[in-house]
């Protein structure tokens, strides 16, 4: 198991040792920006660690109203609300648009933060096949008497696959549908300003999209996010007991959000090299004969009919100073991966040498190229 002797760069200190970093979500390299740690502190010896109480009661400070409000200029939105995790995100929605829907259609391969949002009393719960808008509108058809809420994730954190929503909302609007879009891994990374999903897709101004996100990946700090209009984040505080009822984000995070936030808006270009550089990376791990997906995104799964393979080249990398960790939980039942997450930070060097270790992993455990290519 990796335990961190350092901060997460392109190389950690684990256990002692040093090793080259392809893992984690720090794809814009910001959990270690010198001008973030410099904002963080400044923000501890201004205001200490913790607020003390929750938004709702004395905990709101002049801070967390400006990150809100740089966050929601980021999206081009009216407002934006902060809370205390991304994975409390889907839960405050769904809580909050109580009322709006009767039954819920999710990607079989959502996030569990999606899976355990959706209220378990009265929601009837429908999953549709992984991306296939075909499914998802014969499930639609077959359920005309609900009021359809759609729930995936913008881009799936194991196999770096983006929600094919271009297909998908047509599907939902047909149905007269709302489509939330759990977009933790999107933020700062896709869509032409770096606002997700659905701008990937020329869907940033459907008013009946909404969008989770968390400032703990791209944006290299913690807590999660809801822009929209100032009904929706109204609402929000207004009514959602996890955001009432929880303590107010904490100084140095919302420091760092205010810092991350300005950093990405103002550097476009950081999102434009790291998707560059990974569908580089990802082109030649396939050109190896490689199982792998083909988006555009710093997520390259290396898959697998059988664990112990994905199992054997995790470690047989990590013997040689990388770390690319297998995922032990498959994303399908045939499917075991190990993850390589790419950072802009990331060197020359460090590819050359991931690349190197995989080529030799493959020449002396698959004969054939067996695994070929893109699925
Ligand atoms: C799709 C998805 N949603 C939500 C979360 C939770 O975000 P956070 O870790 O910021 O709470 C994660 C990851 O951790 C995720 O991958």
């Amino acid at each position: 198991m990796v335990i961190l002797n350092s901060e997460v760069g392109n190389y950690i200190i684990s256990n002692g040792r040093r090793y080259s970093y392809f893992a984690g979500n720090n794809y814009l390299g910001l959990a270690g920006d010198a001008r973030i740690k410099a904002a963080v502190i400044s923000a501890v010896e201004k205001y200490g660690v913790n607020f003390s109480a929750s938004r709702h009661t004395t905990g709101t400070a002049d801070i967390h109203l400006e990150l809100e409000s740089a966050l929601a200029c980021f999206k081009g939105k009216e407002d934006a609300v902060i809370f205390a995790s991304g994975y409390l995100g889907n839960s405050i929605l769904l809580e909050v648009l109580k009322g709006s829907y009767s039954t819920v259609f999710i990607d079989q391969s959502a996030h569990a933060s999606i899976i355990s949002a959706v209220p378990t009393n009265d929601t009837r719960v429908i999953f549709y096949d992984h991306c296939d808008a075909n499914h998802l509108n014969h499930l639609l058809n077959q359920n005309r008497d609900s009021a359809p809420m759609v729930i995936t994730d913008g881009l799936f954190p194991l196999t770096g696959e983006i929600a094919p929503l271009d297909r998908i909302f047509p599907v939902v609007s047909k149905h007269h549908g709302i489509l939330v879009v759990d977009d933790a891994h999107a933020t700062g990374i896709l869509g032409e300003m770096g606002k997700g999903t659905p701008e990937h897709f020329g869907l940033g101004r459907e008013e009946r999209i909404y969008q989770t996100e968390t400032m703990s990946k791209a944006l290299g700090g913690y807590g999660g996010f809801i822009s929209g209009n100032r009904t929706l984040t109204t609402l929000i505080r207004e009514r959602s007991a996890t955001y009432q009822a929880s303590t107010a984000l904490p100084p140095p995070i919302v420091a760092a959000g205010i810092a991350s936030v300005s950093i990405v808006g103002d550097n476009p270009d950081l999102r434009l090299k790291l998707l560059e550089a990974a569908w580089h990376l990802r082109e030649e791990i396939a050109g190896m004969g490689y199982r792998t997906t083909n988006d555009r995104t710093p997520i390259i799964p290396v898959i697998f009919d059988a664990p112990e393979k994905a199992r054997g080249l995790s470690r047989y990398l990590e013997e040689n100073g990388v770390i690319a960790p297998f995922m032990n939980y498959p994303v399908r039942k045939e499917m075991h991966q190990i993850r390589i997450t790419v950072s802009v930070s990331h060197t020359g060097g460090q590819v050359s040498q991931l690349l190197d270790l995989l080529n030799k992993w493959k020449k002396k455990n698959e004969s054939s190229k067996n695994q070929e290519g893109i699925y």
